[in-house]
């Protein structure tokens, strides 16, 4: 298969790289795809389709990083937040959407008794520390997972202060006793455990949770008196409509969502027990951002929601990732191409097995240029994600590409 043309994604790239420093922030940047191989700018989008500035079309399984849980331009959420902007979204005070959305956020998340909303991950993380540390007065967060860009958790060190990182304690997931171990190496300290409530490590299989870690994490915070948290920036309104620890049956204290509950409008939540959000209340802690209280994406969330419940979207998807991942597992397995399948029916990967050689960069960067040439959208480091407008045409066809992609792995690098 021949390579993409991608001239015009080129000349743009060219041109950021002058007015943009490195092209563009972070993981978008052509490193973390196969750089002369993907498209570098994308012009539109419709349900499980996406298309680059020469024109080439692609199925897309990395729905934005996330955030695209029904699909592009879904016009029913669309039209409502296009309503809004026709009255306002930004104003001297909060609008009534605020009241509706914490109400919804409290019918579907068991413990959100209260919420409030930001705008990216990132800041409902760093809001959810913050708070857990104003409520136990201790210091030490206690973490598991990418939960950001912000000083407490950034993986890059550049540019922040080591001092920033001495509160924060790595442990791993799935194994109950790092996390022990930490928690009585710092007694009486811990204001905070964060933690994904399913494993999605950077380039390396996704990790669903052993039988009895999520309630193990649960009782060790009840402990040691620490808040537990769980990140749902990625799992939350994927996989449950209240989220991954309604589905795992663990009930942490402060839960965080993004990315997908507004299908792509920017938009997060924090949400949480009463007593532990009250240090918002008595202003002990401060929080605030001038586009926080903004209406347009909380209608977006109102819809994307409205829309999740009436299609069923979260078991739907359950169900068609469950023969996508039955149907996929087979192929790697018969593929001989040293790859593994690893995910949850919402969250697919495919990675390639570690070896001595470090064969499997080769292998891993000749399966992402046959499949993007192919026309299917995925990231090698990231695993991918489920959409409600996936039709079943495209998962078939993702299918294919998958195998004719990993054959020719296995024939090239055996
Ligand atoms: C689990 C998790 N937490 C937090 C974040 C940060 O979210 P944002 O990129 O919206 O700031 C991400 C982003 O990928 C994430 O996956």
């Amino acid at each position: 298969m021949d390579k993409l043309n991608i001239r015009k994604s080129e000349e743009m790239w060219d041109e950021a790289l002058d007015l943009v420093p490195g092209g563009v922030l972070g993981i978008r940047r052509p490193y973390n795809f196969v750089p002369g191989e993907y498209p570098l700018f994308l012009t539109r989008g419709k349900a499980g389709h996406v298309w680059d500035v020469d024109g080439n079309e692609y199925i897309d399984l990395l729905c934005a990083y996330g955030p695209i849980i029904i699909g592009h331009r879904e016009e029913e959420i669309d039209e409502a937040v296009t309503e809004q902007m026709k009255k306002g979204f930004c104003f001297n005070l909060c609008q009534p959407w605020q009241n509706k959305l914490a109400k919804k956020m409290r019918e579907l998340i068991p413990c959100a008794e209260q919420s409030f909303f930001v705008k990216t991950g990132s800041d409902a993380t760093t809001s959810a520390v913050r708070i857990a540390r104003g409520f136990t007065k201790r210091t030490k967060i206690l973490r598991c997972g990418y939960h950001g860009w912000h000083d407490w958790c950034s993986e890059v060190h550049g540019g922040i202060p080591e001092a920033a990182y001495k509160d924060t304690l790595e442990f791993k997931y799935n194994d109950l006793s790092s996390l022990e171990k930490l928690l009585d190496g710092n007694k009486g300290d811990v204001a905070a455990i964060i933690i994904t409530p399913v494993g999605h490590p950077l380039a390396k299989p996704v990790e669903v949770p052993k039988d009895g870690f999520l309630e193990g994490v649960r009782s060790l915070a009840d402990k040691h008196k620490a808040v537990l948290v769980f990140d749902e920036i990625r799992t939350g309104f994927r996989v449950s409509l209240g989220g991954a620890g309604l589905r795992f049956g663990v009930e942490p204290d402060i839960a965080l969502f993004g990315k997908a509950m507004a299908n792509g409008y920017p938009i997060a939540a924090v949400c949480g027990k009463r007593n532990i959000m009250k240090v918002l209340a008595d202003a002990e802690v401060f929080i605030s951002s001038t586009f926080f209280p903004n209406s347009m994406e909380m209608v977006a969330a109102l819809k994307t929601i409205e829309i999740l419940e009436r299609e069923r979207v979260c078991d739907q998807i359950w169900e068609r990732g469950l023969v996508f991942q039955s149907e996929l597992s087979a192929v790697v397995e018969a593929s001989g191409a040293h790859a593994s399948f690893s995910g949850i029916p919402p969250m697919p990967y495919i990675t390639f097995d570690s070896d001595p050689e470090k064969k499997y960069k080769e292998r891993r960067k000749l399966f992402f240029t046959q499949a993007i040439r192919r026309g299917l959208f995925m990231q090698p480091y990231h695993h991918s994600y489920i959409a409600f407008r996936h039709t079943d045409e495209d998962l078939k066809r993702a299918i294919e590409i998958i195998r004719d992609s990993l054959d020719i792995v296995a024939k090239e690098i055996p």
